[in-house]
Order: C-alpha cells, then sequence, then structure tokens
C-alpha cells in the first residue's frame, strides 16, 4: 500500500473516542459535501453467498451511512429478503479503512429526493435509462437511448423516476483500520451493547 508517511503516522496514532460515530465525522466528509466515497457493499446473497459491488455514499447523517440505488436492483432484493449489510470504505492514501457492519433501513422518500437532485446530471440520467433491457442491446442502441433521452428532457431539470430508492446502514460494528509505514497498523473495534453503549477493543491490523 502506497501511504503518505506524515498522515499514516497522524492516523495510526490518532484518537479512540468512546462513540465511534465521532471518529466516523471525523474520516466521512461533512453531511451534504458532494461526492462522497465510493464503498464497498457487501450484502447476503439470495442463495446465501455474500454479494458485494461498490456504491458511492450519499451522507453521512452522524449515525447512518446512506447509498442510493435502483429498487429493481439485486441488491435491493437481498436487502428486501435480509436487510443487513457491511460497507467497507477505504483511503489508500491516508492509510484509512472503515469497515461497517449494520442494519439497513430504507430512506424516506422526501431524502431520496434530495440525493437525486445532488447526483450530478449524468448521474441522474443513468438512474432513468440504465435497466435490464437496455443493458442487453448493442452498445450503439444504448448510446443511441442516451442520447434519445437527452434530446426529449433539454436542460430540465430532472425528477427521480419512481424506481430510484434510498437506503441507510444504522451501524452495529465499527472498525477503524489505521495504517503506517514506521510501525504496525492497527485497528479500533467498536459494537453497540443492547443499551446502545458501544464496547471498544484494540485490535492489530
Ligand atoms: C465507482 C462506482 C460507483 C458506483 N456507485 C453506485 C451507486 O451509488 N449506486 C448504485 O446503485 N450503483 C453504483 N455503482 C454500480 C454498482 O457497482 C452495481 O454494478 C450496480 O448497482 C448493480 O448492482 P447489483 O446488481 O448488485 O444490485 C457504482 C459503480 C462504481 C464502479
Amino acid at each position: 500500500m502506497t501511504t503518505l508517511p506524515g498522515q499514516a503516522t497522524a492516523a495510526v496514532d490518532g484518537p479512540s473516542p468512546a462513540d465511534p460515530l465521532e471518529l466516523a465525522a471525523a474520516w466521512l466528509p461533512a453531511d451534504g459535501s458532494a461526492p462522497g466515497p465510493t464503498m464497498t457493499l457487501s450484502t447476503i446473497g439470495l442463495d446465501g453467498y455474500p454479494s458485494a459491488r461498490t456504491v458511492l455514499l450519499s451522507r453521512f447523517d452522524g449515525q447512518r451511512l446512506h447509498f442510493h440505488t435502483d429498487t429493481r436492483s439485486r441488491k435491493a432484493a437481498e436487502l428486501a429478503a435480509a436487510p443487513r449489510a457491511c460497507v467497507t470504505i477505504v483511503w489508500p492514501e491516508a492509510a484509512r479503512q472503515l469497515v461497517v457492519t449494520g442494519d439497513v433501513a430504507p430512506v424516506t422518500d422526501r431524502e431520496a429526493r434530495l440525493a437525486y437532485s445532488a447526483r450530478t446530471r449524468y448521474l441522474q440520467v443513468l438512474a432513468w435509462v440504465n435497466d435490464t433491457d437496455l443493458a442487453a442491446e448493442t452498445a450503439a442502441a444504448r448510446r443511441q437511448r442516451w442520447a434519445a433521452f437527452d434530446a426529449e428532457r433539454g436542460e430540465r431539470p430532472l425528477e427521480p423516476p419512481t424506481t430510484w430508492g434510498g437506503y441507510a446502514v444504522t451501524p452495529r460494528r465499527m472498525l477503524f483500520w489505521r495504517g503506517a509505514t514506521d510501525g504496525p497498523s492497527n485497528r479500533l473495534a467498536y459494537e453497540r451493547r443492547s443499551d446502545g453503549s458501544w464496547r471498544l477493543e484494540a485490535w492489530p491490523g
């Protein structure tokens, strides 16, 4: 892994607050600042095997990590069957990794609409046109459909399609990995107790 020595040392020597949400707030972009980092979203596949893909972190609201997707997608079906997930975010240049495991619930329509309006035009169009039928077309036909959609809508603001949806992960476990070039990496492993407080253990990196 490539690390910037100054940052890596700062990361490994950083604080270990009693509340991991405080540390998450320090590591994640401020709420509302776009774009968020990418994260590997792991769900439980309908066949019982892990199922993983990359999504954008739409926002961290101080308690939950939000992401957005097509409600016809595989991940949406998997979350309907088992509303639990793990997200992994890595910042190689800062020698940091955050793994969050938790319970997933859909966000409100209002939250989903706000997230849609914060997406780039490209991603807004993608949410409209990128469906299973289109995927089966040739590359030329896919581009044509894209161009036709753009020509039809012009520069007008887009509303989210009815298939646009959002989810939020409420952490049960949070694992903060902190690397170093001049010493051992380590992890802060937090687990939420039933009373809402957090148990903290130091793990090797
Ligand atoms: C960098 C990157 C960012 C992505 N962001 C999202 C996203 O925010 N939401 C989304 O639904 N898919 C996103 N995708 C596409 C997903 O990785 C995935 O291919 C798609 O959502 C279908 O996943 P599923 O079949 O497992 O549901 C992104 C892909 C990449 C490479």
